[in-house]
Protein backbone atom coordinates (compact mmCIF):
# COMPACT_ATOMS: atom_id res chain seq x y z
CA UNK A 1 0.00 0.00 0.00
CA UNK A 2 0.92 3.40 -0.89
CA UNK A 3 0.70 6.85 1.01
CA UNK A 4 -1.93 7.83 -1.50
CA UNK A 5 -4.16 4.76 -1.03
CA UNK A 6 -7.01 5.78 0.68
CA UNK A 7 -7.90 4.95 3.78
CA UNK A 8 -10.27 2.44 2.54
CA UNK A 9 -7.69 0.61 0.85
CA UNK A 10 -5.22 0.81 3.36
CA UNK A 11 -8.08 -0.61 5.73
CA UNK A 12 -9.34 -2.87 3.69
CA UNK A 13 -6.20 -4.63 2.76
CA UNK A 14 -5.32 -5.52 6.57
CA UNK A 15 -8.61 -6.68 7.78
CA UNK A 16 -9.13 -3.67 9.04
CA UNK A 17 -12.99 -2.06 9.54
CA UNK A 18 -13.00 1.58 9.26
CA UNK A 19 -16.29 2.91 9.51
CA UNK A 20 -18.53 6.15 9.69
CA UNK A 21 -21.88 6.83 10.96
CA UNK A 22 -24.60 8.41 8.34
CA UNK A 23 -28.00 10.68 8.45
CA UNK A 24 -29.99 9.84 5.15
CA UNK A 25 -30.82 13.56 4.22
CA UNK A 26 -26.91 13.93 3.99
CA UNK A 27 -26.91 10.76 1.90
CA UNK A 28 -29.70 11.35 -0.35
CA UNK A 29 -28.75 14.80 -1.01
CA UNK A 30 -24.87 15.68 -0.92
CA UNK A 31 -22.65 14.24 -3.32
CA UNK A 32 -19.30 15.12 -1.75
CA UNK A 33 -20.98 13.11 1.36
CA UNK A 34 -21.95 9.56 0.26
CA UNK A 35 -18.84 9.81 -2.28
CA UNK A 36 -16.55 10.60 0.77
CA UNK A 37 -18.36 7.42 2.13
CA UNK A 38 -18.11 5.23 -0.42
CA UNK A 39 -14.34 6.17 -1.10
CA UNK A 40 -13.28 6.32 2.36
CA UNK A 41 -14.77 3.88 4.49
CA UNK A 42 -15.78 0.14 4.44
CA UNK A 43 -18.13 0.28 7.40
CA UNK A 44 -21.68 2.74 8.40
CA UNK A 45 -23.48 3.00 11.32
CA UNK A 46 -27.04 5.04 10.42
CA UNK A 47 -26.32 7.90 13.25
CA UNK A 48 -30.39 7.62 14.26
CA UNK A 49 -32.53 6.10 11.54
CA UNK A 50 -32.89 2.46 13.40
CA UNK A 51 -33.42 3.87 16.69
CA UNK A 52 -36.95 3.35 17.92
CA UNK A 53 -37.98 6.91 17.81
CA UNK A 54 -37.94 7.61 14.07
CA UNK A 55 -38.67 4.06 13.10
CA UNK A 56 -41.97 4.19 15.41
CA UNK A 57 -44.19 7.14 14.23
CA UNK A 58 -47.40 5.44 16.05
CA UNK A 59 -47.83 2.33 18.13
CA UNK A 60 -48.35 -0.18 15.99
CA UNK A 61 -46.58 1.39 12.76
CA UNK A 62 -42.92 1.17 11.38
CA UNK A 63 -41.11 3.51 9.37
CA UNK A 64 -38.02 2.00 7.78
CA UNK A 65 -37.58 4.21 4.92
CA UNK A 66 -34.26 6.08 6.09
CA UNK A 67 -33.04 2.44 7.38
CA UNK A 68 -33.45 0.83 4.70
CA UNK A 69 -31.96 3.92 2.65
CA UNK A 70 -28.85 3.80 4.48
CA UNK A 71 -28.62 -0.03 4.87
CA UNK A 72 -29.31 -0.82 1.14
CA UNK A 73 -26.09 1.78 0.14
CA UNK A 74 -24.12 0.23 2.63
CA UNK A 75 -24.97 -3.20 1.01
CA UNK A 76 -24.39 -1.79 -2.38
CA UNK A 77 -20.97 -0.41 -1.69
CA UNK A 78 -20.09 -3.78 0.24
CA UNK A 79 -19.57 -2.57 2.87
CA UNK A 80 -20.29 -3.96 6.87
CA UNK A 81 -23.19 -2.50 8.66
CA UNK A 82 -24.25 -1.90 12.22
CA UNK A 83 -26.85 -1.38 13.65
CA UNK A 84 -27.33 0.78 15.86
CA UNK A 85 -29.75 0.85 18.52
CA UNK A 86 -32.36 -1.70 19.34
CA UNK A 87 -32.94 -0.89 23.37
CA UNK A 88 -32.16 2.50 24.66
CA UNK A 89 -33.56 5.05 27.05
CA UNK A 90 -33.30 8.45 24.34
CA UNK A 91 -34.48 8.80 21.35
CA UNK A 92 -37.90 7.18 22.27
CA UNK A 93 -41.28 7.66 20.69
CA UNK A 94 -42.96 10.92 20.82
CA UNK A 95 -46.59 8.82 21.42
CA UNK A 96 -44.34 6.84 24.33
CA UNK A 97 -44.75 9.78 26.96
CA UNK A 98 -48.60 9.15 26.97
CA UNK A 99 -48.79 5.87 26.66
CA UNK A 100 -50.26 4.02 30.04
CA UNK A 101 -48.67 0.75 29.68
CA UNK A 102 -48.43 -1.82 31.99
CA UNK A 103 -45.25 -4.07 32.72
CA UNK A 104 -46.33 -6.66 30.32
CA UNK A 105 -47.39 -4.78 27.44
CA UNK A 106 -43.86 -2.87 27.62
CA UNK A 107 -41.95 -6.10 27.66
CA UNK A 108 -44.00 -7.30 24.98
CA UNK A 109 -43.88 -4.19 22.84
CA UNK A 110 -40.09 -4.57 23.32
CA UNK A 111 -39.91 -8.09 22.23
CA UNK A 112 -41.67 -7.30 19.38
CA UNK A 113 -39.60 -4.12 17.76
CA UNK A 114 -36.61 -6.29 17.99
CA UNK A 115 -38.30 -9.42 16.23
CA UNK A 116 -39.28 -6.82 13.65
CA UNK A 117 -36.27 -4.70 13.72
CA UNK A 118 -33.46 -7.37 14.10
CA UNK A 119 -35.99 -10.00 12.18
CA UNK A 120 -35.91 -7.56 8.81
CA UNK A 121 -32.65 -6.43 8.64
CA UNK A 122 -31.50 -10.52 9.02
CA UNK A 123 -29.33 -10.77 5.80
CA UNK A 124 -28.24 -7.21 5.56
CA UNK A 125 -27.26 -6.27 8.79
CA UNK A 126 -23.74 -7.14 10.43
CA UNK A 127 -23.72 -6.08 14.11
CA UNK A 128 -26.05 -4.93 16.94
CA UNK A 129 -26.18 -2.46 19.36
CA UNK A 130 -28.68 -4.42 21.10
CA UNK A 131 -28.37 -2.83 24.35
CA UNK A 132 -27.21 0.99 24.69
CA UNK A 133 -25.93 3.11 27.51
CA UNK A 134 -27.86 1.20 30.19
CA UNK A 135 -25.32 1.86 33.08
CA UNK A 136 -25.46 5.56 34.65
CA UNK A 137 -22.27 7.52 34.97
CA UNK A 138 -22.13 6.48 39.00
CA UNK A 139 -21.65 3.05 37.58
CA UNK A 140 -25.50 1.54 38.95
CA UNK A 141 -28.08 0.67 36.20
CA UNK A 142 -29.51 3.48 34.77
CA UNK A 143 -33.35 3.84 35.42
CA UNK A 144 -35.14 3.71 32.28
CA UNK A 145 -38.48 2.11 31.22
CA UNK A 146 -37.04 -0.72 30.39
CA UNK A 147 -35.23 -1.30 33.58
CA UNK A 148 -38.28 -0.02 35.27
CA UNK A 149 -40.54 -2.73 34.03
CA UNK A 150 -37.99 -5.66 33.83
CA UNK A 151 -35.18 -5.00 36.28
CA UNK A 152 -31.36 -5.93 34.96
CA UNK A 153 -33.33 -8.97 33.26
CA UNK A 154 -33.79 -6.69 30.00
CA UNK A 155 -30.80 -7.22 28.73
CA UNK A 156 -31.21 -10.85 29.24
CA UNK A 157 -34.19 -10.59 27.57
CA UNK A 158 -33.54 -8.04 24.68
CA UNK A 159 -29.82 -10.02 23.75
CA UNK A 160 -31.92 -13.34 23.55
CA UNK A 161 -35.15 -12.08 21.37
CA UNK A 162 -32.12 -10.27 18.93
CA UNK A 163 -30.28 -13.53 18.65
CA UNK A 164 -33.66 -15.41 18.03
CA UNK A 165 -33.92 -13.47 14.61
CA UNK A 166 -30.47 -12.95 13.62
CA UNK A 167 -26.89 -14.00 13.03
CA UNK A 168 -25.40 -10.85 13.42
CA UNK A 169 -22.80 -10.16 16.39
CA UNK A 170 -24.68 -8.65 19.31
CA UNK A 171 -23.26 -6.16 20.97
CA UNK A 172 -24.03 -3.73 24.46
CA UNK A 173 -22.83 -0.25 23.61
CA UNK A 174 -21.73 2.50 25.96
CA UNK A 175 -19.88 5.86 26.61
CA UNK A 176 -17.48 7.21 29.23
CA UNK A 177 -16.10 3.77 29.71
CA UNK A 178 -13.63 3.47 27.02
CA UNK A 179 -10.41 3.32 29.25
CA UNK A 180 -10.34 1.31 32.30
CA UNK A 181 -12.31 3.78 34.94
CA UNK A 182 -15.31 3.37 37.86
CA UNK A 183 -17.91 3.14 34.37
CA UNK A 184 -16.30 0.66 32.77
CA UNK A 185 -15.57 -1.48 35.75
CA UNK A 186 -19.19 -1.64 36.81
CA UNK A 187 -19.76 -2.39 32.92
CA UNK A 188 -17.55 -5.12 33.07
CA UNK A 189 -19.29 -6.86 36.25
CA UNK A 190 -22.23 -6.24 34.03
CA UNK A 191 -21.46 -7.98 30.78
CA UNK A 192 -19.70 -10.93 33.63
CA UNK A 193 -23.11 -11.29 34.75
CA UNK A 194 -24.79 -11.66 31.39
CA UNK A 195 -22.05 -14.39 30.62
CA UNK A 196 -22.41 -15.81 33.90
CA UNK A 197 -26.11 -16.26 32.79
CA UNK A 198 -25.41 -17.65 29.34
CA UNK A 199 -26.80 -14.74 27.80
CA UNK A 200 -26.06 -14.40 23.74
CA UNK A 201 -23.43 -11.58 23.88
CA UNK A 202 -20.84 -10.91 21.75
CA UNK A 203 -19.16 -7.95 22.15
CA UNK A 204 -18.76 -4.46 23.83
CA UNK A 205 -18.89 -1.21 21.99
CA UNK A 206 -16.80 1.48 23.43
CA UNK A 207 -18.17 4.78 21.79
CA UNK A 208 -14.70 7.10 22.71
CA UNK A 209 -16.18 10.27 22.03
CA UNK A 210 -13.36 11.79 23.29
CA UNK A 211 -14.93 15.83 23.99
CA UNK A 212 -12.29 17.53 26.01
CA UNK A 213 -10.90 14.56 27.92
CA UNK A 214 -8.27 11.82 26.32
CA UNK A 215 -7.65 9.07 28.40
CA UNK A 216 -4.58 6.92 28.17
CA UNK A 217 -4.26 4.99 25.34
CA UNK A 218 -2.51 2.81 27.15
CA UNK A 219 -5.64 2.58 29.46
CA UNK A 220 -7.75 1.94 26.60
CA UNK A 221 -5.77 -0.97 25.66
CA UNK A 222 -5.92 -2.61 28.81
CA UNK A 223 -9.72 -2.01 28.95
CA UNK A 224 -9.98 -3.76 25.72
CA UNK A 225 -7.67 -6.32 26.53
CA UNK A 226 -9.94 -7.42 29.52
CA UNK A 227 -13.00 -7.70 27.89
CA UNK A 228 -11.72 -9.79 24.77
CA UNK A 229 -10.30 -12.04 28.03
CA UNK A 230 -14.04 -12.24 28.75
CA UNK A 231 -14.22 -13.66 25.14
CA UNK A 232 -15.63 -10.51 24.36
CA UNK A 233 -15.29 -8.76 20.99
CA UNK A 234 -14.39 -4.82 21.51
CA UNK A 235 -15.20 -2.57 18.48
CA UNK A 236 -14.97 1.47 18.65
CA UNK A 237 -17.69 2.43 17.56
CA UNK A 238 -18.70 6.52 17.99
CA UNK A 239 -14.78 7.76 17.95
CA UNK A 240 -14.94 11.98 17.91
CA UNK A 241 -12.29 14.13 19.29
CA UNK A 242 -12.86 17.76 20.33
CA UNK A 243 -11.28 20.00 22.49
CA UNK A 244 -12.37 22.08 25.38
CA UNK A 245 -13.88 25.36 23.77
CA UNK A 246 -11.86 28.19 24.60
CA UNK A 247 -8.70 25.84 26.30
CA UNK A 248 -8.14 24.16 22.53
CA UNK A 249 -4.19 23.73 21.72
CA UNK A 250 -2.83 26.17 19.15
CA UNK A 251 -2.32 22.87 16.53
CA UNK A 252 -5.25 21.33 17.66
CA UNK A 253 -5.45 19.80 14.24
CA UNK A 254 -1.77 18.02 15.01
CA UNK A 255 -2.88 16.94 18.27
CA UNK A 256 -6.45 15.83 17.41
CA UNK A 257 -4.57 13.69 14.68
CA UNK A 258 -1.96 12.52 17.42
CA UNK A 259 -4.98 10.91 19.36
CA UNK A 260 -6.38 9.29 16.38
CA UNK A 261 -2.87 7.80 15.58
CA UNK A 262 -2.22 6.46 19.24
CA UNK A 263 -6.27 4.87 18.86
CA UNK A 264 -4.97 2.97 15.81
CA UNK A 265 -2.29 2.30 17.36
CA UNK A 266 -4.33 0.66 20.65
CA UNK A 267 -6.57 -1.04 18.38
CA UNK A 268 -3.64 -2.78 16.24
CA UNK A 269 -1.71 -4.37 19.70
CA UNK A 270 -4.77 -5.23 20.81
CA UNK A 271 -6.64 -7.01 17.69
CA UNK A 272 -9.23 -5.06 17.93
CA UNK A 273 -10.34 -4.52 14.25
CA UNK A 274 -13.21 -1.92 14.07
CA UNK A 275 -13.32 1.66 14.30
CA UNK A 276 -15.87 4.10 13.49
CA UNK A 277 -16.20 7.34 13.67
CA UNK A 278 -19.58 9.44 14.48
CA UNK A 279 -20.30 11.22 11.29
CA UNK A 280 -18.78 11.70 8.13
CA UNK A 281 -17.05 15.32 8.29
CA UNK A 282 -17.13 18.24 10.56
CA UNK A 283 -20.15 19.91 9.11
CA UNK A 284 -22.25 16.76 9.75
CA UNK A 285 -20.85 16.29 13.22
CA UNK A 286 -23.87 16.05 15.97
CA UNK A 287 -21.50 18.39 17.60
CA UNK A 288 -23.08 20.79 15.64
CA UNK A 289 -26.25 20.06 15.74
CA UNK A 290 -27.22 20.97 19.73
CA UNK A 291 -26.65 24.50 20.32
CA UNK A 292 -25.10 24.70 23.78
CA UNK A 293 -22.33 22.29 22.38
CA UNK A 294 -20.26 25.51 20.58
CA UNK A 295 -19.43 27.25 23.56
CA UNK A 296 -18.44 23.53 25.42
CA UNK A 297 -16.45 21.71 22.78
CA UNK A 298 -14.47 22.83 19.59
CA UNK A 299 -16.81 21.67 16.36
CA UNK A 300 -14.30 20.18 13.96
CA UNK A 301 -13.85 16.11 15.60
CA UNK A 302 -13.82 14.24 12.21
CA UNK A 303 -11.23 13.20 9.83
CA UNK A 304 -12.89 15.13 7.17
CA UNK A 305 -13.40 19.05 6.96
CA UNK A 306 -16.56 20.97 5.88
CA UNK A 307 -15.44 20.28 2.03
CA UNK A 308 -14.74 16.75 3.06
CA UNK A 309 -11.20 17.45 2.20
CA UNK A 310 -8.75 15.11 4.47
CA UNK A 311 -7.25 16.61 7.71
CA UNK A 312 -4.26 15.67 9.50
CA UNK A 313 -6.17 13.08 11.53
CA UNK A 314 -6.86 11.25 8.17
CA UNK A 315 -3.13 10.90 7.08
CA UNK A 316 -2.79 10.02 10.72
CA UNK A 317 -4.89 6.59 10.70
CA UNK A 318 -3.85 6.32 7.22
CA UNK A 319 -0.02 6.05 7.89
CA UNK A 320 -1.27 3.92 11.04
CA UNK A 321 -2.71 1.53 9.19
CA UNK A 322 0.24 1.18 6.47
CA UNK A 323 2.87 1.03 8.96
CA UNK A 324 1.66 -0.09 11.99
O1 LIG B 1 -35.68 14.22 12.79
C1 LIG B 1 -36.14 15.23 13.67
C2 LIG B 1 -36.73 16.38 12.83
O2 LIG B 1 -37.90 15.90 12.17
C3 LIG B 1 -37.07 17.53 13.75
O3 LIG B 1 -37.52 18.62 12.96
C4 LIG B 1 -35.79 17.95 14.51
C5 LIG B 1 -36.04 19.09 15.45
O4 LIG B 1 -36.53 18.64 16.67
O5 LIG B 1 -35.33 16.80 15.31
C6 LIG B 1 -34.94 15.75 14.46
O6 LIG B 1 -34.52 14.69 15.28
C7 LIG B 1 -33.23 14.93 15.85
C8 LIG B 1 -32.30 13.78 15.35
O7 LIG B 1 -31.02 13.89 16.03
C9 LIG B 1 -32.06 13.87 13.85
O8 LIG B 1 -31.43 15.06 13.54
C10 LIG B 1 -33.38 14.80 17.36
O9 LIG B 1 -34.14 15.93 17.82
C11 LIG B 1 -31.99 14.82 18.01
O10 LIG B 1 -32.14 14.55 19.42
C12 LIG B 1 -31.15 13.68 17.42
O11 LIG B 1 -29.86 13.80 17.97
C13 LIG B 1 -29.14 12.56 17.93
C14 LIG B 1 -28.80 12.19 19.39
O12 LIG B 1 -28.00 10.96 19.36
C15 LIG B 1 -30.02 11.92 20.23
O13 LIG B 1 -29.64 11.71 21.52
C16 LIG B 1 -27.83 12.81 17.19
O14 LIG B 1 -28.10 13.09 15.81
C17 LIG B 1 -26.92 11.55 17.26
O15 LIG B 1 -25.65 11.85 16.71
C18 LIG B 1 -26.74 11.16 18.74
O16 LIG B 1 -26.00 9.96 18.77
C19 LIG B 1 -25.71 9.41 20.06
C20 LIG B 1 -25.70 7.90 19.92
O17 LIG B 1 -26.91 7.45 19.42
C21 LIG B 1 -25.39 7.26 21.25
N1 LIG B 1 -24.17 7.78 21.82
C22 LIG B 1 -24.02 9.23 21.88
C23 LIG B 1 -24.31 9.84 20.51
C24 LIG B 1 -24.14 11.35 20.55
O18 LIG B 1 -25.08 11.93 21.43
Amino acid sequence: MSNDSSLKEVATDRGFRIGATLNAQSLRNDPSYWKTVRNEFNAITPENALKMGPLRPARNTYDFTDADAIVDFGRANDMYVRGHTLVWHNQLPNWFQAWEYTDEQLETFLRDHIHTVAGRYRATVDAWDVVNEAVADDGTLRETVWADAMGEKYLDRAFRWASEVTDATLYYNDYGADAVNEKSDSIYTLLSNLLERDVPIDGIGLQCHFLGDRPAPESIAENIRRFQELGLDVQITEMDVAFTAGDAPDDRCQEQAAYYRAIAEACLETGCDTLVQWGVNDANSWLRQFKDFPERYTDDPLLFDDNCDPKPAYHALTDTLIDG
